[in-house]
C-alpha cells in the first residue's frame, strides 16, 4: 500500500503551515510519510498521492484564488484519489461556527465550487494584530468587533485546536 499523503496548503501568516506541520507529524505515527507543499510550487500530478489534504486560510472573506485554480485545474483526477480540505480563519474560533457546514466561508465556498472533497474541516486561526498593517489591523479590529472578539492584544492569540487538528488527521488516516 502506498502510504504516501501530499499536503498542499496556501498561507499568508504561516497558521495553516503550522497546522500541516502538526498534520505530518500525527500522519508519520501512523506510518504515512507526507510531503508538505506551498500551492504554487506544485508542479507535480496529483495522482502521485493516494491521499490529499488542501489546507487554506481566510484572507477577507475569501481563500486564496490560488486554491480555487488548483482544485479546477486537478478536478478529474482529484476525484480519483481521497482528497481532504482544511480551512483555517478566525470565525472558526465560536464553537457554532467551527464546523463544515456551519462556518459561513466554508459553506459558501463548497456551494460555489462544482467538487466536494471526501473531508472538509474548518480550524481557528491566530490574531496578530502587532503583524498586522495599518490597514489591515482595522479590518480586523471590524471583524473582531463584528464577532465580539478582542480588538486589541499585545501577545498573538493562537486560537486553533490542536485536538480537533489530531482528529483531522486520524480521520484521513482512516479512509
Ligand atoms: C488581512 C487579513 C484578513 C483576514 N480576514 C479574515 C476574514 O475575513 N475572516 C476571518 O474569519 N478571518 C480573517 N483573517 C484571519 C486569518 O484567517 C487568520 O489569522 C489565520 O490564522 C491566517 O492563516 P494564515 O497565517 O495561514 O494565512 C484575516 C487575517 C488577515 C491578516
Amino acid at each position: 500500500m502506498n502510504k504516501k499523503v501530499g499536503i498542499i496548503y496556501s498561507t499568508t501568516d504561516g497558521q495553516t503551515l503550522k497546522i500541516c506541520q502538526r498534520i505530518a507529524e500525527h500522519l508519520k505515527n501512523s506510518g504515512f510519510s507526507t510531503d508538505i507543499i506551498e500551492i504554487s510550487a506544485f508542479k507535480d500530478s496529483v495522482s502521485k498521492y493516494p491521499k490529499l489534504i488542501i489546507g487554506a486560510s481566510i484572507r477577507y472573506g475569501k481563500h486564496s484564488k490560488k486554491v480555487t485554480a488548483f482544485i479546477q485545474k486537478h478536478k478529474n483526477a482529484l476525484d480519483q484519489i481521497d482528497v481532504a480540505f482544511f480551512s483555517v480563519n478566525l470565525v472558526a474560533r465560536k464553537s457554532d461556527k467551527n464546523r463544515f457546514n456551519t462556518n459561513p466561508y466554508v459553506i459558501k465556498y463548497f456551494k460555489q465550487l462544482d467538487w466536494t472533497p471526501k473531508i472538509i474541516d474548518v480550524f481557528a486561526g491566530t490574531l496578530d494584530y502587532k503583524s498586522y498593517s495599518f490597514l489591515d489591523r482595522i479590518m480586523i479590529k471590524l471583524i473582531m468587533k463584528m464577532t465580539d472578539g478582542p480588538t486589541s492584544t499585545n501577545t498573538p492569540i493562537e486560537y486553533t485546536d490542536w485536538d480537533r487538528v489530531k482528529a483531522f488527521s486520524i480521520k484521513i488516516s482512516q479512509i
